[in-house]
């Protein structure tokens, strides 16, 4: 059971995500959507540019468009600065992040095509993967390219036996007990869930509650998405 009296570091509830929790759309003029999310000292700014002629040749799908999204953490994102360029994990989260986009994303529209997404996280306290995919699913949104649904990301831990959403670098690096178990989800505005990620150990009646305080976080997440795209309709209009 979730202990509710569990101390965070940083005094949030467990089911509280960081503050601030911001997203804002448009702030990279140049390419076709954009979009920045935040949540804490996290920061992930992701730019659309597409649909566009898929090349080489020989990677277009005459089926359906391709989404291709690029995860990269800029090297004064964190303390220690990080090696710039891709990375074994960069790939990893890439793939990841077209993993959990793809099943909203009508790219049966765009056959032969592709749709690139790149992700900069300009800050990093961990979770970067969630707040990369929610800035992505935005810009998708206000790139204008046809989605069914739209995509929230939050990660839950179990920290020894606490079960907390959002977590920081420095909740990630727990070390009681059983240590530090990180589950990121990332899941529909109708809670189907096209991302699970888990690492670490837990069993399955906490993972049943873990997903649920990630539906209700990514509720929270979802209507500020929701807000920051009708901002920015709104904005466009009074120009
Ligand atoms: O960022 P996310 O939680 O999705 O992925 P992670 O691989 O679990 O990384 C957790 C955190 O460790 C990152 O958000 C960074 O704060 C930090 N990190 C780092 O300092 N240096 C790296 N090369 C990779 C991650």
């Amino acid at each position: 059971m979730t202990t509710k009296t569990f101390k965070r570091p940083d005094g949030r509830k467990v089911d509280e995500l960081r503050q601030p929790v911001l997203a804002k759309v448009g702030i990279v003029p140049n390419a076709d959507g954009s979009a920045m999310f935040q949540t804490g000292k996290t920061i992930a700014i992701a730019a659309v540019y597409g649909p566009k002629k898929m090349h080489p040749q020989h990677s277009q799908n005459p089926e359906k468009g391709t989404l291709r999204c690029t995860y990269n953490m800029n090297s004064f994102s964190v303390s220690d600065r990080i090696r710039p360029g891709p990375s074994r994990r960069s790939t990893e989260i890439s793939k990841i992040t077209e993993w959990a986009l793809e099943p909203v994303v009508m790219l049966e529209k765009y056959p032969n095509q592709v749709v690139d997404v790149h992700i900069n996280i300009i800050q990093a306290d961990a979770g970067t993967r969630c707040a990369g995919i929610n800035a992505a699913a935005i810009a998708l949104a206000h790139a204008g390219i046809p989605m069914k649904d739209m995509i929230s990301s939050v990660s839950v831990g179990k920290l020894d036996k606490t079960l907390v959403v959002d977590l920081t670098k420095e909740e990630e690096d727990f070390e009681e007990g059983e240590g530090p178990t990180d589950i990121p989800i990332s899941m529909t505005h109708s809670g189907e869930i096209t991302h699970l990620q888990l690492d670490g150990k837990i069993n399955s009646e906490q993972l049943k509650e873990a997903v649920e305080m990630a539906k209700k976080a990514c509720f929270e997440i979802y209507e500020i998405q929701k807000k920051s795209l009708k901002e920015s309709v709104n904005l466009e209009d009074a120009e």
